[in-house]
């Protein structure tokens, strides 16, 4: 399969398009579970009231609402280049703060931080060890990353993606985001492999929980 295009440009174009109907396709596809996987994966990490919380990629903000039941809001930064999906979240989630950034360059300021999110966004990047490298700078020692995504590719990932392409025709939806979905999931390392890319950028492998027969996983890491 031909490597696809990954450039700035092209992914902030393309979730600045679906940004309004981001919510609520994202529903449909996965037929209501990413919220439930998404909450089980942040209690995973534990986040702790005074901790400061950075949610890389962080959309439209689905896991910034998660992270307030548990952190104080004030310690809670959000980060995107998409100017739509951050309208979104700012939206959303008014109180909170939201950077525009890549995050394979991350502000300067930023650093000391006790936890971060990145879920669904690590795949979209055109350069992972720049960012996991801009993860282990900004990171207190003893600081945890969670990485939540699809995992493995079996049978059951197949299905997901007979069931998008499904969803496309029935819903006469522009296929080009889609189909980026299911090239981009399917190209992605598995679980044990990604782990290996963290190691390399001295984020040590802590825990790992599977969901939906490993079509999803997370992983958390910690800066030793
Ligand atoms: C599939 S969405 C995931 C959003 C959210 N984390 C969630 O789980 O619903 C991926 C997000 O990553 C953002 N993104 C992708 N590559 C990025 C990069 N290099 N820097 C900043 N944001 C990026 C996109 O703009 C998009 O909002």
């Amino acid at each position: 399969m031909k490597e696809i295009s990954k450039t700035p440009e092209k992914i902030s174009g393309m979730f600045n398009e679906i940004a309004a109907d981001y919510d609520k396709n994202n529903n449909i596809i996965s037929l209501g579970f990413h919220s439930f996987i998404k909450q089980i994966a942040v209690k995973e990490l534990a986040p702790k009231y005074n901790d400061t919380v950075l949610d890389l990629c962080c959309g439209t903000g689905d896991i910034c609402e998660i992270l307030k039941k548990y952190v104080n809001p004030k310690n809670i930064i959000g980060i995107d280049f998409s100017s739509e999906m951050l309208r979104i979240a700012r939206q959303k989630h008014p109180s909170l703060n939201f950077i525009q950034s890549d995050i394979s360059s991350l502000p300067q300021e930023i650093s000391n931080i006790d936890k971060i999110t990145i879920c669904f966004g690590l795949r979209n990047v055109e350069n992972r060890a720049k960012v996991l490298e801009q993860v282990y700078r900004v990171l207190k020692p003893g600081g945890f990353v969670l990485h939540l995504d699809f995992g493995r590719k079996n049978l059951f990932s197949k299905m997901f993606d007979l069931f998008v392409s499904l969803f496309v025709k029935v819903m006469h939806k522009n296929s080009t985001p889609y189909s980026y979905l299911i090239n981009s999931k399917n190209q992605y390392p598995e679980p044990d492999d990604l782990a290996k890319e963290f190691e390399f950028a001295n984020l040590k492998f802590f825990k790992r929980k599977d969901f939906v027969f490993g079509v999803i996983s997370m992983q958390i890491y910690k800066k030793i």
